[in-house]
């Protein structure tokens, strides 16, 4: 299974799905792009020998126009599978539309709770006892595509963003590297806007 990775950051995620990707898992990450060139993870790429592209946003450049320059990019390296690890661009519906079920993203909540950014300030302000992060197949609307996976952990009381999001990160790096095995062994599909595992609905 050719994995191809997007980033904007970091890439924490990257490296998790990197080391997932032993010799026991039949998938290779062939491939980084990230919409910075200063992203960390692109270096984490080249310690792993990974290729990267850097797909720049012009200036006054239009979503459309982007995501078909993003497109040509991913096609270079015929991914099976489209990996969104911290990749900070929305995308078009059009864009999304081409990789149905072949794309995946981490988002750091529980979803549907909490969409978009801020998320753990968020669930701290609420007064929540819990968060987490979810893996989920992408769809045009943002971080609202079904569920494959998601790891809870508590919310302490002495909790700021950081702490909680330290936490949080621990288990993104558990579970985006199983998701990915899933879909390397074809376990895992979306159909009719449902994710299932081992032809069970998720
Ligand atoms: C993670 O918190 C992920 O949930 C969100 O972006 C962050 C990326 O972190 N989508 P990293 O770059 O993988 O360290």
């Amino acid at each position: 299974c050719r994995v191809l990775v997007l980033i904007s950051g970091n890439g924490s995620n990257l490296q998790a799905v990197i080391d997932g990707c032993d010799d026991n898992v039949h998938a290779e990450v062939v491939g980084v792009i990230s919409n910075k060139p200063d992203a960390y993870g692109l270096v984490r790429a080249h310690h792993s020998e990974i290729d990267t592209s850097c797909v720049i946003a012009h200036q006054g450049e239009t979503r459309s126009d982007y995501d078909i320059r993003l497109k040509q990019a991913i096609d270079k390296y015929q991914p099976d599978l489209i990996v969104l690890a911290g990749f900070m661009r929305i995308l078009t519906d059009e864009f999304v539309q081409q990789f149905e079920g072949r794309m995946i993203n981490i988002h750091p909540s529980l979803l549907p709770k909490y969409t978009g950014l801020h998320t753990h300030q968020r669930a701290i302000d609420a007064g929540d006892n819990q968060h987490g992060a979810s893996v989920h197949f992408v769809t045009p609307e943002l971080d609202a595509g079904p569920v494959i996976l998601q790891a809870k952990v508590p919310i302490y009381p002495e909790d700021d963003a950081t702490t909680l999001a330290e936490r949080v990160h621990e288990q993104e790096h558990a579970i985006y590297p199983l998701v990915v095995k899933w879909f390397s062994q074809n376990r895992l599909i979306m159909k009719d806007g449902a994710a299932y595992l081992d032809s069970k609905p998720l």
